[in-house]
């Protein structure tokens, strides 16, 4: 299968802006330095496609915040996934929210996605969901995330294995917040691999 038939087999009508957005990471992305320099050839699977993974996890029409968004993942490419979404880009440095703004701009995306320079916890909206990848352990995030939870929204922080422990880790602190949580396992598609999110809600929802 081509690089082309790949990218159509999951994104569908999106495989166009998610190939132009894979050259932005593997160009600007590694100029700018917020890819490492070793991460050209793993674009699509480490990082795109383990993005998207657990896209299911999002409501049909939600808003979206993605925490740390660094070089758009995976506020970007599930946003590029999913048309009925509606995304911010949450990222506190100078330099990757000018990256994020470059990318919107220069894949069409500016009418449902947005980017905010801003720390989470300085950060005021709500949100159906939250998303993070990479960007804290779970107490922390939880501490910045969860203020950012509209009443009936859910936390989506993607993980590795580590998920589990996390999770177990940050039961007291989960207790206090009045949330509940749990790990889900997803196959990253069009891969042997699978991915790991903690899926955070409300307690009694
Ligand atoms: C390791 S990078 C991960 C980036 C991206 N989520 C990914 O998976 O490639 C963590 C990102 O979180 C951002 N960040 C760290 N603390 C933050 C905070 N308190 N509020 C917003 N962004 C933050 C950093 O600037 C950085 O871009």
């Amino acid at each position: 299968m081509s690089p082309l038939d790949a990218r159509a087999a999951v994104f569908g009508s999106g495989a166009d802006t998610v190939s132009r957005y894979v050259d932005i990471l593997a160009s600007r992305g590694i100029d700018w330095g917020l890819m490492g320099p070793r991460e050209g050839d793993r674009l699509w699977d480490r990082h795109v496609l383990n993005s998207i993974a657990c896209a299911d996890l999002l409501p049909e029409g939600s808003s979206v915040v993605d925490v740390g968004s660094g070089a758009g993942l995976p506020g970007i490419a599930l946003a590029i996934l999913r048309p009925d979404l509606r995304v911010v880009l949450l990222e506190s440095l100078l330099r990757r929210a000018n990256f994020l703004e470059l990318a919107v701009e220069e894949l069409a995306l500016g009418d449902r996605v947005s980017v905010v320079r801003a720390r989470a916890e300085e950060h005021h909206e709500v949100y159906d969901v939250v998303v993070s990848r990479a960007v804290a352990p779970l107490p922390r995030l939880v501490d910045w995330c969860a203020p950012l939870l509209a009443r009936h929204g859910r936390m989506v922080a993607l993980k590795g294995e580590t998920a589990g422990a996390e999770l177990a880790e940050a039961a007291p602190l989960l207790r206090r917040r009045g949330l509940v949580g749990r790990v889900v396992e997803r196959p990253v598609p069009a891969t042997d691999e699978v991915s790991w999110a903690v899926e955070l809600e409300r307690a009694g929802r």
